[in-house]
């Protein structure tokens, strides 16, 4: 105890006469510095006190750790005030140079047009619903009619977690699960926003990580056509009416029939063929009409009730708008590309 109480004294009566900011600095690494200050030190030593003295002299080494922590941060900020009030005398002010403007922070490329494509489908009706990015196998896959060992699996390139049977989502298309068993008997008319993930050759038009916005429309009597004329109204606002929209058929297992939809790549744009394989085509969007089974799967009857989807790329769809020739961009970091926006 004696000892704390000259160690205290001694590192005030120290510190008091530590006159600038590098004496203060070798106080404290002679004192409070971990492991070896002595102050440290001395707090660790309660380990080898005899039993009935422990609690007082542990008590004590922290008290005279916190006096002198404390002591030491005030006598720092003094010395930092001190040092800036010389520097503003040595060298005075020009209050009338102009100002430095602050670098203006603004919103990513990808979240500028998720907003956008939210308020064009808002005007169509459809509302936001959010799911998760971590899935089970089950609804990423299974109760979209691909349940385990169906080779469309492959479509996707999966990672999976260290947990069995939990994945990062591959698509946003377990959303609609998600919302057909919150909202089922009723009509449904939303769209699913966010981020998807997949172990991806990365080239020019794939990354590993993108965002897709779901669509789901369920209801009595919703057809393919009410699927083609929300995505021709989406593409004519979102690109202009001035875009081609092509639609081929292909297949995915949670939807019966199933489409593709591409948008033409600007022709006069050089990088147009390497983009477009030659064909002068991008792809932004699965969709088709809900499959029957993926229905059951959600608590509606699909004698009565028929639906539509789609999932389509955002970062594709920036691309598009501003003849992007790389995805890669999007996740680079590159202040030069994302100053653009
Ligand atoms: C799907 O993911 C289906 N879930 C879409 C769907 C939803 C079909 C609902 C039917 C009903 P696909 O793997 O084709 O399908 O991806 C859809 C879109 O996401 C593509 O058209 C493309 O625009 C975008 N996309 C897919 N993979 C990537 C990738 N690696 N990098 C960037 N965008 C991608």
């Amino acid at each position: 105890m004696t000892d704390l109480d000259e160690l205290l004294s001694r590192a005030q009566s120290e510190l008091a006469a530590s006159s600038d900011e590098a004496a203060l600095r070798a106080w404290h690494k002679r004192y409070l510095h971990k492991p070896a200050g002595e102050v440290e030190v001395a707090v660790r030593a309660v380990s080898s006190v005899p039993g009935d003295k422990r609690k007082e002299y542990g008590q004590k080494a922290n008290q005279v750790k916190t006096a002198l922590t404390q002591a030491y941060e005030q006598a720092l900020d003094a010395e930092k005030e001190k040092a800036l009030e010389a520097s503003l005398a040595a060298t005075p002010l020009d209050v009338t140079l102009p100002g430095r403007t602050p670098a203006v922070g603004r919103l990513h490329p990808s979240t500028q047009a998720l907003r956008r494509i939210a308020g064009i489908f808002a005007e169509m009706g459809f509302q936001i619903f959010r799911s998760r990015e971590v899935e089970d196998d089950e609804l990423n896959f299974g109760l979209l009619n691909m349940p385990a060992h169906h080779p469309a699996r492959d479509m996707w390139d999966t990672l999976y977690t260290t947990t069995p049977g939990v994945l990062l989502r591959t698509h946003t298309s377990p959303g609609q699960i998600h919302v057909m068993r919150q909202v089922c008997p009723k009509p449904i008319r939303v769209i699913l926003p966010g981020m998807c993930y997949r172990k991806e050759q990365v080239t020019t038009r794939h990354e590993m990580m993108f965002n897709q916005v779901e669509g789901l429309a369920v209801g009595e009597r919703i057809t393919l056509a009410d699927l083609k004329g929300t995505l021709l109204t989406f593409a004519r606002r979102m690109f202009g009416p001035d875009r081609q929209i092509r639609i081929r058929s292909s297949y995915f297992p949670f939807t019966e029939p199933s489409i593709e939809v591409d948008v033409d790549w600007p022709r006069d744009d050089p990088n147009c063929d390497r983009l477009t394989k030659g064909t002068g085509w991008l792809e932004i969007a699965g969709a088709g009409m809900v499959h029957p089974t993926v229905l059951r799967n959600g608590g509606y009857d699909p004698a009565k009730f028929s639906g539509f989807a789609f999932g389509m790329g955002v970062e594709r769809t920036v691309m598009l708008l501003h003849a992007i020739d790389d995805i890669r961009q999007f996740w680079r970091n590159d202040l030069r590309f994302l100053r653009q926006f």
